[in-house]
Parts: structure tokens; C-alpha cells; sequence
């Protein structure tokens, strides 16, 4: 069992869980599925996404416009806002049912917190497809299309040790530190555990140590993805515990927290460490070309959302859509799901990794 249902309540808990492997996926039932017996060629698509917190869901929006309507469908898309974030999503999601969508596309605020909302897309008929983020605790989500999360935390962990390895021949033991995503996002733990798995064995054998001890999913947590929380922990962190020791490798969840982490390494004055990342994002990707941040993932953001619409598509025609992964449990449930693989990229694999995508290909020329 790889993959495992996360509260965002008990997050403490649930990330213990995660890391020691325990399973709660045979306490999911498998609840009865919304899939919709056909609707009309131009109905009405939902899709909710979460605040613009990174690149990956900048693209999505317009690629959610441009994609459904190209498809025929009337598309309904809604970001919510940069504060009140939950509240918009929910209100976003419940006007949505009341005019009518057939399905409805959540890249969910706070996967915890939508229960009701996903309940009256289902009492109305719509099919719920949770996109990226899984919903938690409710027996009214119908699919998952997401990358593997847990894959990216296992290729940051393995990135991270490989890159020390290269930029530091002669050293056999490692400084590094920990940070991971918001705790209401449920892909954070995923992405952690993910990490952890290749990284805690090492820590336990000495190969590495996290100088500030801060090991825990809630130590190291960064609240609403905001790269000014990485940047001050990052500060703090340097503070307390490198003025006299030097920091090999950070482990970092995405992009944009990658760079704000960079920036309070080079403000201390100090040389940047092995810095992983997720998302591919321009200004990492120009980083990872010029030699500074060391790793990204690439989850091409076109394929997820190119496959949530084919999952429409199957449905409009009254079909199953087509799903590959039963790992996911949602506290309630084994979500139906099709994972797609993450790539992980270094400056070595840069240009063979984004030959098709028009606009970073030219990056890494
Ligand atoms: C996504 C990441 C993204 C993060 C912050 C996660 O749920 O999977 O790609 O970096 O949210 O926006």
C-alpha cells in the first residue's frame, strides 16, 4: 500500500502514520459512483482551482478554458482567491451545482473542507473529479487524476542525495534541511513520505543530519505554499544553526519555495546548497540551467489536464473513464485513479526532459 488517506485535521497523526506505513485503506468502502449515464455534447464542466500558488495551476486555468471548449463543452472556471481561499472554493463549487455542470473539476483549496459542497454536486447528478489534490473524508468524489505524488517525494529524496554526492566528492556525511508544503494541501504528507523513504534511512546510518533536528511534517511545514514562510524558516534556520556550519542540501517541495530558500542562503552570504524543487517553473528552470537551484520535476501540466477532459469526454459518452491506480484511500473511500509518471529533471536531462514543451524547451538550449 503506497498511497493513504490523509485528514487535514490530524495531520500529525496522519503523517506518523504515513512514515511508520501504516495502511487505512481497508477501511475504505467503495461508495457508489456518480458516473452519469451520457449528458449533452455542450453541457455545462465545472472546474475549481485552488489559488495561484504555483505556475502548474496558472496553466491549468487556461488550459481547462481552451481544452473544454475546444471539446464543445461550456466551461466554468474559477480560481479561489488569494485570501477567504476556502470559503470562494466552496461558494465557486456550490454555484457551480446550481447551474447545472455535469461534472465538476476540483484542484482542491483544502482537501478536507468540501464535503458538503461535493455531496450537493452528487445529490444533483454531477460527477466529481478531484484534479492534482485529493478530496478527503467523503464518500462523494468519483475520480482522482493526479502525477504520482508519492513517486515526486521519493525522486526530491533521491535527487537531493544524489546531487550532494556529485557537487561534494570528498564528503561522506551530509548537512541538510527539511521543508515541506502547506498542511492543508493532502498532497503535502504524500510528497513527504514520498521523500522521507529514500532520506530516512540515511539519517539513520549517519550519512546525513539535519542540523536543526526539525524532522517532523510539522516542523518542517509551509503554510499556504507562501514563499515568504520558506524564506523566514530558511533565515531562522541559518540563525540557529549554520553560523558556523555549512548546509549541504534542502530538501524543498516545489519551485517557487526552491527559490525563496535560495534567496535566504544568498542574503546570508552564504554558497547555495543542493536545492530540489517540483513543477518545473521558468525562473527554476533558468536556475537549474545556470548551475543554482539543482532539480525540478516535471509534471507537464498540458497531459494532467488534457487527461481530466478525456475523463469528461468518456463520461459525456455515458463510459467509464479509464483508471489505473486503487491506492488511493480518502479516509472513506479507494478513490478510482489515473497517476501519471513525474519526471525528475537536473540540468544533465533538462533538454531531452522538456523537448516537447515549447515554452521551456528554449531554456535549456
Ligand atoms: C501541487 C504542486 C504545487 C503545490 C503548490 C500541490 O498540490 O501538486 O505541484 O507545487 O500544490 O501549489
Amino acid at each position: 500500500m503506497r498511497k493513504l488517506a490523509i485528514t487535514t485535521t490530524a495531520i500529525a497523526a496522519i503523517a506518523l502514520m504515513a512514515l511508520s506505513g501504516c495502511s487505512t485503506r481497508d477501511a475504505g468502502t467503495s461508495g457508489k459512483s456518480g458516473d452519469a449515464a451520457g449528458f449533452a455534447k455542450d453541457a455545462r464542466i465545472g472546474v475549481a482551482l485552488p489559488s495561484k500558488t504555483s505556475e502548474n495551476w496558472v496553466l491549468a486555468g487556461q488550459l481547462f478554458e481552451d481544452g473544454l471548449k475546444a471539446a464543445g463543452f461550456k466551461g466554468d472556471v474559477q480560481y479561489a482567491g488569494a485570501s477567504s481561499t476556502v470559503a470562494d472554493q466552496q461558494g465557486q463549487i456550490s454555484s457551480m451545482v446550481t447551474k447545472g455542470a455535469k461534472v465538476i473539476i476540483i484542484g482542491a483549496q483544502d482537501g478536507g473542507q468540501l464535503g458538503t459542497q461535493v455531496k450537493q454536486a452528487h445529490d444533483a447528478g454531477a460527477v466529481v473529479i478531484a484534479y492534482d489534490r485529493l478530496i478527503l473524508n467523503t464518500k462523494d468524489v468519483d475520480y482522482y487524476v493526479a502525477y504520482d505524488n508519492e513517486k515526486v517525494g521519493e525522486l526530491q529524496g533521491q535527487a537531493l542525495l544524489d546531487g550532494m554526492k556529485k557537487k561534494f566528492p570528498d564528503k561522506k556525511t551530509f548537512n541538510i534541511e527539511l521543508f515541506s508544503g502547506s498542511s492543508d494541501d493532502a498532497n503535502a504528507p504524500v510528497f513527504f513520505k514520498g521523500a522521507m523513504k529514500i532520506l530516512q534511512p540515511k539519517i539513520d546510518d549517519g550519512t546525513l543530519k539535519v542540523v536543526s533536528g526539525q524532522t517532523d511534517i510539522k516542523q518542517t511545514a509551509t503554510a499556504g505554499w507562501k514563499p515568504e514562510n520558506a524564506q523566514s524558516r530558511m533565515d531562522a534556520l541559518l540563525t540557529s544553526s549554520y553560523t558556523s556550519t555549512e548546509l549541504d542540501g534542502v530538501l524543498s517541495p516545489n519551485d517557487t519555495l526552491a527559490r525563496a530558500i535560495i534567496n535566504s542562503v544568498q542574503k546570508a552570504g552564504k554558497d547555495v546548497p543542493v536545492v530540489t524543487g517540483q513543477d518545473s517553473e521558468v525562473e527554476s528552470v533558468k536556475s537549474i540551467m545556470a548551475g543554482i537551484q539543482y532539480s525540478t520535476i516535471n509534471k507537464d501540466t498540458r497531459a494532467l489536464v488534457k487527461h481530466a477532459i478525456q475523463m469528461v469526454q468518456d463520461l459525456q459518452k455515458g463510459n467509464k473513464p479509464e483508471t489505473n491506480s486503487t491506492e488511493y484511500n480518502n479516509g472513506v473511500k479507494v478513490v478510482p485513479t489515473y497517476l501519471l509518471p513525474p519526471e525528475l529533471v537536473t540540468k544533465d536531462n533538462a533538454a531531452e526532459s522538456y523537448a516537447n514543451d515549447p515554452k521551456l524547451a528554449p531554456l535549456t538550449k
